[in-house]
């Protein structure tokens, strides 16, 4: 028997369970170079649809397939050990009937071997969460503004400024959290609401651009470290890497054009003729 330590990953009762303790960290990532990066920092690791935007140039994350889905988080897990991988439902995987959604929730967890599935949408959707998470499916559900429906939206501005406006998202944030969802994103929702919500469900909520009154923060990973070309207003950047990226490339074509270029010559030196 081998005697080292398998590192054992969060699951999605143990991130449930930090309701009202430690804030829970997460970020995005779709590849396993970056998973690698995050897995010793986070609580959990999304595979988000928003993929689509991030690494596809996509408008919207509309368009984004089960099939994208699977591949990203496959590497996620591939490139993580510890944290929980939760992986995003796209649009049109789990809304037309709660069977439709077990067996779109059921490949991406075959064939990822990730540990949950987050789906955008509140009340509406609560019948499917039960019945996703009565089989064996660990839901963390997403609420506020859901950006799969910006064609109803029709932008992606934050929502609940004011207290009137409150009572749907209110009524979307108790539907989830009694149909099982383990957790909730609240996307984009103003302070006071993200503190009511918090207050009110016995799940942990997990803003993103919902201020500090949730139970942990999420970001995109690209985003915050200051990849991505448009960023949202609400995001702090803890990076430059457009601008080193930008700077190395900049310098490895100058070498390139100037002869001046390495190659491998630092590698394989050439033997000085006798
Ligand atoms: O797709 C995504 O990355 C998300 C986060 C923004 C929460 O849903």
């Amino acid at each position: 028997m081998s005697i080292q330590q398998e590192a054992r990953r969060i699951t999605a009762p143990e991130l449930r369970a930090r309701k009202g303790k430690e804030p829970i960290v997460a970020l995005t990532s779709y590849h396993a170079h970056t998973a690698a990066l995050l897995d010793n920092y986070v609580d959990f690791i999304l595979v988000g649809d928003s993929l689509g935007m991030v690494m596809h140039g996509l408008e919207t994350t509309v368009p984004v397939t089960l099939d994208m889905m699977i591949l990203q988080g496959h590497a996620v897990m591939r490139g993580s050990k510890r944290a929980l991988v939760v992986v995003d439902m796209p649009f049109g995987s789990f809304e037309a009937s709660k069977e439709d959604a077990f067996r779109a929730a059921a490949r991406v967890m075959k064939e990822t071997g990730c540990g949950a599935i987050k789906m955008e949408g509140g009340a509406k959707f609560a019948d499917t969460i039960r019945f996703l998470t009565e089989r064996g499916v660990p839901v963390m559900a997403h609420i506020g503004m859901t950006p799969q429906s910006i064609n109803m939206l029709g932008s992606f501005k934050a929502l609940g400024r004011e207290e009137k406006d409150w009572a749907p998202f209110l009524d979307d944030a108790r539907a989830v959290a009694q149909a099982g969802a383990f957790s909730m994103v609240v996307e984009a929702v103003a302070e006071p609401l993200a503190r009511k919500i918090t207050e009110e469900v016995p799940i942990p909520t997990i803003g993103i651009g919902a201020s500090p009154a949730c139970d942990g923060q999420i970001l995109v990973l690209e985003d915050m470290l200051g990849l991505s070309p448009k960023v949202p207003k609400f995001v702090k950047q803890y990076g430059r890497l457009a601008e080193h990226i930008e700077a190395a490339i900049r310098d490895y074509a100058r070498e390139v054009r100037s002869r001046e270029f390495p190659g491998a010559a630092n590698v394989y030196p050439l033997k000085a003729k006798a």
